[in-house]
């Protein structure tokens, strides 16, 4: 009985998947080669995308709402530096009260497209003291503190473990969730552009909305680099997906323990945006090189 409850929703999952497809092919009948989630702030590289056709997320089926500030809220279907592109201007958060199957749709939409990977982008506190505003740090790998975890399946037929659909569990033990050619790409392409200085490090994410409290900081201080609220429900998705990922983080203030300042998202979102230049560049770079030199093969069909 259980079995079936979770075959019906994985059916009806993959319907509505298709149906949400159906409604972008018909406005932008191209195959995107790439798939970029812009967070917080990073709103600003949309406008150097030459956009094609544009939904609010309003108008697509079976997408959530954008509800947090510094989100806009459409896809966006065009070319940056010439390479076909699905864009999110804004994502979904499990704060705003979103599961993780509403988060991650999108992700299973870029899927559907075959796009060949995925460019996650999120602003962070930097936690590391060494990091500063503005910097950006390539995620290599994470930890999940926000009680959300990795299932596409609605919550009320996930049986951790009982099906190979139900768990990232495979995906990630054979394979990094943050794909390892991207990320060496990266770095050697920021390098190229200027010696854009990128940082590495784990990000970790809490379930929000609120900023953490210093002591929060702290403890958080020995576990990572970076904090977030953000990113890894996609993650967890696209490597259940076999979808290969690229994560970048804008770091828009830094802990420091001394200080008694209060993060405010105004502050977060003005630094963000002052730091978009440079991520942009990478990001440009990242497309042009993957579609001249094709590292990357279509993505795998998810694993058994
Ligand atoms: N904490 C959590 N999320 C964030 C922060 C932070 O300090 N800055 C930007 N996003």
């Amino acid at each position: 009985m259980k079995l079936f409850a979770d075959q019906l929703a994985a059916v009806v999952l993959d319907a509505t998947v298709a149906e949400t497809a159906a409604v972008i092919r018909a406005g932008w009948p191209e195959l995107p080669r790439a798939a970029i989630v812009l967070g917080t702030g990073l709103g600003s590289l949309a406008e150097h995308i030459a956009i094609e056709a544009e939904w609010s997320y309003r108008d697509l089926p079976h997408f959530a709402r954008s509800t947090a500030d510094g989100h806009r809220g459409r896809l966006l279907a065009g070319r940056l530096a010439g390479v076909p592109i699905l864009a999110m201007d804004g994502r979904f958060h499990a704060y705003e009260g979103y599961s993780f199957s509403q988060i991650t749709f999108p992700i299973r939409v870029f899927a559907e497209f075959g796009v060949s990977f995925l460019i996650l982008s999120n602003a962070s506190g930097g936690l590391n003291p060494t990091l500063r505003s503005g910097d950006i740090l390539l995620i290599d790998d994470h930890i999940n503190l926000m009680g959300v975890f990795g299932s596409s399946l609605p919550a009320e037929s996930r049986e951790p473990m009982a099906d190979s659909r139900n768990t990232v569990f495979p995906a990630s033990v054979l394979r990094p969730l943050y794909d390892a050619r991207l990320r060496n790409l990266s770095v050697k392409l920021a390098a190229e552009e200027n010696s854009i200085p990128l940082r590495r490090g784990t990000y970790i994410a809490m379930l929000g909305p609120n900023y953490e409290t210093r002591a929060e900081y702290r403890w958080l201080r020995t576990l990572g680099d970076v904090v977030g609220m953000s990113t890894v429900p996609e993650v967890l998705a696209a490597g259940e997906l076999g979808l290969p990922v690229v994560a970048f983080s804008m770091v828009t203030n830094v802990f420091r323990p001394d200080d008694a300042q209060q993060t405010t998202s105004d502050e977060v979102i003005h630094a963000a945006a002052n730091a978009e230049p440079n991520l942009r560049r990478v990001v440009t770079r990242l497309l042009i090189e993957c579609d001249t030199n094709s590292p990357l093969a279509p993505h795998p069909t998810p694993l058994p």
